[in-house]
């Protein structure tokens, strides 16, 4: 749905573009020239802040399986020469099978792909010798995205839960090493949820659930349950889930197809 696209977008802004961001910072060091494939690239707003770092020597190849975000990834990100966006997935993207990439970036999708060990064998043959992979996935639903399904869209809850399936972190690391890469960093980390307002809460449950929650079956019942979980003492909704690990705690892995070449 082209609506839960553009909604992707923008409710995406204040969780996976900021945590995305000071990922890359903090631990992806793309470099110049590097050619990397952003595999799950959604509305392609990381892959943009990639093509800057890697320059005109390199080059940023994002891929969705979601159509409309592709799309949307595409008339967005027009004046950037060095990306381009294509519609795949973790089994179809270009240059699969063939070591093309220095790196592969995937944030926040694994645990949206069922068969993980086939994404980081592809992901291996993908890569040049010494190419690496950066991932942040989550290992179990934040508390407060559980207790929303359930209380505000308990006719979707099922559906929305079958949608992810989230494995721990020492199941990730044991399909990495079995694809054949070498782990350099696997750790938690701390997303940063937090939701100015109630209504911008609601958006960022519909579009990252690629419209499945349901908005209009959030009635006003449904809706003071809910916020009762997550108020202050004066009753005032309080959205900010930040250090709290129920809530917020995803993984970040870095590892690399050949240790022996990696200068660092
Ligand atoms: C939470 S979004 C993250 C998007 C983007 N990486 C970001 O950080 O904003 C997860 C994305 O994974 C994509 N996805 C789901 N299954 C996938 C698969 N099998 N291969 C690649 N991407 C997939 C979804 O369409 C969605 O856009």
């Amino acid at each position: 749905m082209a609506d839960t696209a553009i909604g992707y977008k923008e409710d995406s802004k204040s969780v996976q573009k900021i945590d995305g961001e000071t990922f890359i910072q903090e631990d992806v060091h793309a470099k110049a020239g590097d050619v990397i494939l952003d595999l799950g690239c959604g509305t392609g707003e990381l892959s943009a802040t990639l093509a800057k770092l890697v320059g005109s020597e390199g080059k940023v190849v994002g891929v969705d399986p979601d159509k409309e975000r592709i799309l949307l990834a595409q008339k967005s990100h027009t004046k950037i020469p060095n990306l381009s966006f294509q519609e795949g997935s973790d089994s179809n993207f270009p240059g699969i099978g063939f070591e093309t990439y220095d790196m592969i970036f995937c944030n926040l999708v694994l645990h949206w792909i069922p068969n993980k060990q086939r994404v980081f064998d592809n992901m291996y043959k993908a890569l040049k010798q010494g190419g690496k992979i950066a991932m942040q996935y989550g290992d179990h639903f934040p508390l407060f995205t559980l207790q929303a399904y359930k209380i505000l869209n308990p006719e979707n809850e099922a559906r929305i839960c079958e949608m992810v399936t989230h494995e721990p972190r020492a199941k990730m690391e044991k399909y990495c090493t079995s694809a054949g890469f070498t782990i350099l960093k696997s750790c938690d980390c701390e997303l940063q949820f937090a939701f100015e307002s109630t209504d911008g809460l609601l958006k960022w449950l519909r579009s990252v659930t690629h419209g499945v929650f349901d908005l209009s079956l959030v009635t006003e019942d449904r809706l003071q349950k809910y916020l009762a979980l997550y108020s202050d003492k004066d009753g005032k909704p309080c959205l900010d889930f930040r250090g709290a690990s129920e809530h917020s705690t995803h993984s970040r892995l870095m590892a690399v197809k050949d240790v022996a070449t990696v200068a660092e």
